[in-house]
C-alpha cells in the first residue's frame, strides 16, 4: 500500500534520513525507535509530505501504485487525512486554543469529505466515542484548555481518525502523558488499529511501549535504518551495537512506573548532521568499532534470527 524505496530527507548535502526502504501494509503495527535527533520524526514528516520546506525528499514514495515523491501539493492534499494521518509529536501545536474541540475535529469532514454542519456534528460525536471521551455532546463545546493531557490526546487521536485513514502515524503519543494514561492511549491506538486493519507508525522513546504496541520495529540511528526486525527478536536478542546500548541504557521499571523519561544516552551524543561520519554513523560511539566502520557504510545483512542490522561486525554472516 505504501511503499519507500531509497528513500531520503535532506539538508544540502547531509541527510537526516538516509536511503530507507520500507513497505507498510494494511494493519501493520511498526515501532520507530532511537535516540534524540535521529531522524524518527523527519522519516515520518516525509511520509506525510511535510517535511520543513528547508530540507528536500528523494527517492521514492508509492502509495497506490502512485509516485509522490516531485508529486503536486495538490496530489498529497488528496492523500493526507485520507489515506495517512498524523499524530505531530508537539500536541497544543495541533489544537488552537481559541477553538472548540468538536469544531477542530469536524474540519477535515467538512473540508475533505464534504460533509454538512449536522452530518459532520454526528461524525464527530462517533469519532470521540470510538477514541472514549465520555459524553460527547458536552465535549464538543468545550475549548482544548479545558480537556486533561490524556482527553486532548484523544481528541487529537479522533481529529487523525476522522478520515479514515489507512495509516496512522503517531509521533511520541505518550511522551507527555503520565504512565497510567500513557497505557491507555497505547493500548487504545492498537485497538483501533486492529479495529479498522489501519496501520499503524509508533514512534517512542519508551521501549516498553513500543514492544506492547507493535509487531515489527525500526531502530534509527543518524538517520539510517541500523536494525530491523520483529519487535519481539529485536528487543530480547538486539544484533546492533547502537539496539544493544540502547536496550541496556532503558530506565529500570520502578523509574517507568513513575515517569516518562528519554533513554540515558549511550556514551557520546548523537552529533550534528554535520559531523556525521562517512560511513556508520554510529563509529566513533560503538564500542565494537572496526577500522572500517567511520569510512564504509555497511550493508544491511539479514541475520539467522531474522532481523536486519546494518553493521560491519555481521557481514560474514554471524556477529564476529
Ligand atoms: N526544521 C529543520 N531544519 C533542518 N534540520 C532539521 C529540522 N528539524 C530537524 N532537523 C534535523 O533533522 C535531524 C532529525 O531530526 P528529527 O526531528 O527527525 O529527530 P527525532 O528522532 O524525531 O528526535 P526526537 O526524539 O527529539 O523527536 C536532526 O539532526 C535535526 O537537527
Ligand atoms: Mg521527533
Amino acid at each position: 500500500m505504501i511503499e519507500l524505496k531509497n528513500m531520503s530527507v535532506n539538508l544540502g548535502i547531509f541527510s537526516a534520513v538516509r536511503g530507507v526502504d520500507l513497505v507498510i501494509k494494511p494493519g501493520d503495527r511498526i515501532g520507530v525507535v532511537g535516540e534524540s535527533g535521529c531522524g524518527k520524526s523527519m522519516l515520518a514528516l516525509s511520509i506525510m509530505g511535510m517535511v520543513p520546506d528547508a530540507l528536500s525528499t528523494v527517492g521514492s514514495l508509492i502509495v497506490d501504485g502512485q509516485e509522490l515523491i516531485d508529486a503536486p501539493e495538490s496530489t498529497w492534499t488528496a492523500h493526507r487525512a485520507r489515506t495517512m494521518s498524523m499524530i505531530f509529536q508537539e500536541p497544543m501545536a495541533a489544537l488552537n486554543p481559541l477553538r472548540r474541540i468538536g469544531d477542530i475535529v469536524a474540519e477535515p469532514l467538512l473540508v475533505h469529505d464534504g460533509l454538512g454542519k449536522s452530518a459532520a456534528r454526528a461524525r464527530v460525536i462517533d469519532l470521540f466515542t470510538e477514541v472514549g471521551i465520555p459524553q460527547p455532546e458536552l465535549r464538543l463545546r468545550q475549548y482544548p484548555h479545558e480537556l486533561s493531557g490524556g482527553q486532548r490526546q484523544r481528541v487529537l487521536i479522533a481529529l487523525a481518525l476522522a478520515c479514515n485513514p489507512r495509516l496512522l502515524i503517531a509521533d511520541e503519543p505518550t511522551t507527555a502523558l503520565d504512565a497510567n494514561v500513557a497505557l491507555r492511549i497505547t493500548d487504545l491506538l492498537v485497538e483501533l488499529a486492529q479495529e479498522r486493519n489501519m496501520a499503524l507508525l509508533f514512534i517512542s522513546h519508551d521501549l516498553g511501549a513500543v514492544s506492547r504496541a507493535t509487531r515489527d520495529i525500526l531502530v534509527m540511528y543518524g538517520g539510517d535504518i541500523v536494525e530491523r526486525g520483529t519487535t519481539q527478536q529485536v528487543l530480547q536478542e538486539p544484533a546492533h551495537p547502537y539496539t544493544q546500548g540502547l536496550i541496556a541504557a532503558r530506565p529500570q521499571i520502578s523509574q517507568t512506573a513513575t515517569r516518562r523519561k528519554r533513554l540515558p544516552t549511550i556514551a557520546g551524543s548523537v552529533p550534528a548532521l554535520i559531523n556525521l561520519p562517512k560511513g556508520c554513523r554510529f563509529s566513533g560511539r560503538c564500542p565494537r568499532e572496526l577500522a572500517k566502520c567511520a569510512s564504509t557504510r555497511p550493508r544491511a545483512v539479514t541475520t539467522d534470527q531474522g532481523s536486519t542490522v546494518m553493521c560491519h561486525l555481521f557481514e560474514g554472516g554471524t556477529a564476529q
